[in-house]
């Protein structure tokens, strides 16, 4: 069987842009059965931004519950969280000394997070080293991940080759797997990204249903008043059509004829309905996952352990392809 793995990076509450970009796909791979999927919290990556440790605990845990409430189910999946292994970390130096670091300052996601702020300290440089570490420690074949990711794929590739051609072949080139919606753009700015830093145009997975109901019904659309799915000229309406359609499994062009002739009042009202229907489910099982919190911790423990037997066994062999002894 092939390998899939991907990691979740704890950065709050999940929202849509999240569950349709990645999980939704890393579900669907997971309940296939024809794959080995590991899964795992990513919480070392988000230790490369300012934090505080109160609220970083609490963002982990609020992202396992997600998960799990999304569809993870650590029955088909290795589910586990990053910093429960040393591996990961360890085979992240051995390929840290196959990179310059003009490779690693050059990547986008490093010059965006520079360029917003963020202080340039070494984790945020080596990030990509790190991730290229989580998915070849597995013998990854597929990584579900959001198109924003691309490029800290294509590194990984290379780092395989790089090691590869260098000390013998020992790693596969994985290739990425985007869902058909990579990128959710905000209710409240068809131009921009779903995300927690333009909040009202930001669905969480756990938004209650008035909250659902008014963050869409508040959404931007234009001035127009056909329901048409048009990407390029109409990107706010489009946006809307095509979380329907993910939602509910319909192609855009038949949503569009469904609602042909009728007002965006309606098809914003259909919308949350569909939207709401769907997310209670998630909600329910959130409040069950909620009762058991030692439980869900013994989980992870187990999914690590599961995980570390693959990760250790794999990190011996790279260690003695290198010569160390
Ligand atoms: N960088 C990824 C993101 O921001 C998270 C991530 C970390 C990841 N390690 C990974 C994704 C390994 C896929 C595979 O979404």
């Amino acid at each position: 069987m092939k390998n899939v793995v991907s990691g979740l990076k704890p950065s709050g509450k999940l929202h849509i842009g999240n569950y349709l970009g990645v999980i939704k796909k890393a579900i669907e791979l997971q309940n296939s059965n024809k794959y080995n999927c590991i899964y795992f919290i990513a919480d070392y990556h988000s230790l490369t931004v300012d934090f505080k440790p109160q609220e970083k605990k609490v963002e982990i845990f609020e992202m396992i519950i997600d998960l799990l409430a999304s569809g993870i189910n650590p029955k088909k999946s290795i589910f586990f969280i990053q910093s429960h292994l040393n591996e990961h970390t360890a085979l992240g130096w051995i390929f840290n000394n196959l990179l310059s670091v003009n490779r690693l300052s050059g990547m986008i996601e490093y010059k965006e997070k520079i360029n917003e702020g963020h202080i340039p300290n070494v984790g945020l440089l080596d990030y990509p080293v790190l991730m290229a570490a989580d998915i070849l420690i597995y013998n990854a074949d597929f990584v579900p991940v959001g198109e924003d990711q691309l490029q800290h794929l294509e590194l990984t590739r290379d780092i395989a080759r790089i090691f590869n051609n260098r000390f013998g072949l020992f790693f596969k080139e994985p290739k990425p797997i985007l869902t058909s919606i990579p990128r959710v753009m905000s209710l409240n700015n068809p131009n921009k990204k779903m995300s927690k830093t333009l909040p009202s145009g930001c669905l969480y997975i756990s938004d209650p249903k008035e909250e659902i109901f008014k963050k869409i019904k508040s959404a931007v659309t234009d001035s127009e008043s056909q329901i048409e799915y048009n990407p390029q000229n109409r990107p706010a309406i489009s946006n809307l059509i095509l979380i329907y359609s993910e939602f509910s499994n319909i192609p855009p062009e038949k949503i569009v004829q469904e609602f042909k002739n009728k007002g965006y009042f309606e098809f914003k009202n259909s919308l949350a309905e569909l939207v709401y229907s769907k997310l209670k489910i998630i909600h329910d099982k959130r409040k069950e996952l909620l009762k058991n919190k030692k439980e869900i911790m013994k989980l992870l423990q187990n999914g690590a352990s599961k995980a570390q037997k693959i990760a250790q066994n794999n990190l011996l062999k790279i260690k003695s392809k290198i010569g160390l002894i």
